[in-house]
């Protein structure tokens, strides 16, 4: 593996044979392959311990005017890009899994393994801020004239990992000084390359997009969700015509006319194509009307793993903007108003980034503006029930490998 500028090893990207992931795979190979004597590593050769616990080299020390804390606040940045390293590279092999034209529903379950670690990683990281909210504002100072220029706004894997989930360059406060903050060759090229492949919300959109049962041959449920949601609108303004108290009445003739504006930004593609050009939407039509139908038949037993992985991805929403926030309430405590050794106005900058623009998957948190009541969500039809419920295919017997998540072209389900 080739070593980066910050001297680490560059995580390695064998990820990308996607599909071909399996562990069934894997396991076949191994036993194909003759097994050569290995031989074993003790604890610190395997670990590589020399060279990674021999890396904390404190500046207060070097100065000659030792600050016990300064040991603390270097190893706490450590263990935090250790962390990054590891997302990152569960979300390059979960990138590459989906990077595929159709992706194979047996890979599901080590994309959610994946991603649920993935958000366990970030749990962990939210509630590490509380080790560092040990040391004082008052030993802080101490060390931190030795700290400038550098700053957490320099950290490349934290930029990656931003920009490997899909996040926005053009959402960001500071996006000039981002791209700025990186002046070595080789952090500015793996800063243009994670913005140039795909990012995991970009495949996320095209896997949507693919969700059986959209298809406007086939169960369009688009229609079929535009007519129901239309009866339930009419049932509510009946309701409010119903009601003969003039002040509740004004209320409810408030809250239909409300919930008839919401709705249409999604009934007609028209209008919410102008959403997505006005950059308030990120998902097509397509793959929001995928996310919607996940939702409204999650209890089939062939949406129970997609709608994980949708919970999953806004768990991890809200996990980094919980570490956003916690990360800003310790630089208030330490810094109160004054500025970050980076250049940024500190905490109101960070302040600035713990909201809904930096949020990858707000359009999935946004679904349920548009869930109606069970009883209006549209019935299955015969195939698309036997569809959604089946494990196999019709005219084969066992169609497990073969069984893919959204290939239309599957018949007689529909697929
Ligand atoms: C005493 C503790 C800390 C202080 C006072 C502090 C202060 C700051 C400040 C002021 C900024 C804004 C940029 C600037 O002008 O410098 C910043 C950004 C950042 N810091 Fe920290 N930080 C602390 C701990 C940490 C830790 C433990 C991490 C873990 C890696 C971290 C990661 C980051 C990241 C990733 C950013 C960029 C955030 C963004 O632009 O969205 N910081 N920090």
């Amino acid at each position: 593996m080739p070593p980066t500028s910050t001297g680490q090893q560059e995580p390695a990207t064998d990820h990308q044979d996607g599909a071909e992931n399996g562990r069934a795979k894997q396991r076949a190979n191994e036993a194909q392959e003759p097994k050569e004597k290995i031989e074993g590593k003790v604890y610190k050769d395997y670990l590589k311990l020399d060279s990674l616990l021999n890396n904390v080299d404190m500046m207060s020390f070097r100065h000659g005017n030792p600050v016990h804390d300064e040991h603390l606040f270097i190893i706490t940045h450590q263990t935090y890009e250790l962390w990054f390293r590891q997302i990152i590279w569960e979300l390059d092999s979960v990138r590459a899994i989906l990077n595929v034209p159709i992706v194979s529903e047996e890979d599901m379950l080590t994309i959610l393994q994946r991603m649920n670690r993935t958000a366990s990683i970030w749990k962990t990281a939210v509630e590490q801020f509380a080790i560092l909210e040990t040391m004082t504002p008052l030993d802080f100072m101490e060390f931190r004239c030795y700290l400038a220029p550098g700053s957490g706004f320099q950290s490349l894997q934290f930029r990656i990992i931003e920009n490997k989930m899909g996040q926005k360059m053009e959402n960001r406060v500071n996006a000039n000084s981002i791209i700025e903050s990186f002046r070595d060759e080789d952090s500015q090229r793996q800063l243009r390359q994670s913005l140039e492949e795909p990012s995991l919300c970009d495949l996320l959109i095209k896997w949507l997009e693919r969700t059986p049962g959209l298809e406007e041959k086939g169960f369009n449920f688009p229609a079929r969700y535009t007519e129901a949601v239309n009866k339930y609108l009419a049932n509510e303004r009946e309701n409010m015509e119903m009601e003969t108290d003039p002040e509740k009445r004004k209320g409810l003739e408030a809250e239909v006319k409300k919930q008839r504006d919401t709705f249409a930004s999604v009934l007609d593609e028209k209008s919410y194509n102008e959403k997505i050009r006005l950059k308030e939407r990120r998902l097509s039509y397509k793959a929001f009307m995928g996310a919607l139908m996940v939702n409204c038949y999650s209890e089939t037993p062939r949406f129970h793993l997609p709608q994980q992985l949708l919970t999953i991805l806004m768990d991890i929403d809200s996990l980094v903007t919980k570490w956003r926030y916690n990360h800003v309430i310790l630089v208030q405590r330490m810094l109160g108003s004054k500025t970050g050794t980076g250049g940024t106005s500190g905490y109101m900058y960070l302040r600035s980034t713990v909201s809904d623009r930096y949020k990858v998957f707000l359009d999935l948190f946004n679904v349920s503006s548009f869930i109606i009541p069970r009883d209006y969500i549209p019935e299955l039809t015969i195939e698309m029930q036997s569809a959604l419920h089946s494990t196999r295919l019709s005219g084969t017997t066992l169609g497990y490998r073969m069984h893919r998540f959204s290939e239309p072209s599957l018949k007689p389900l529909s697929f």
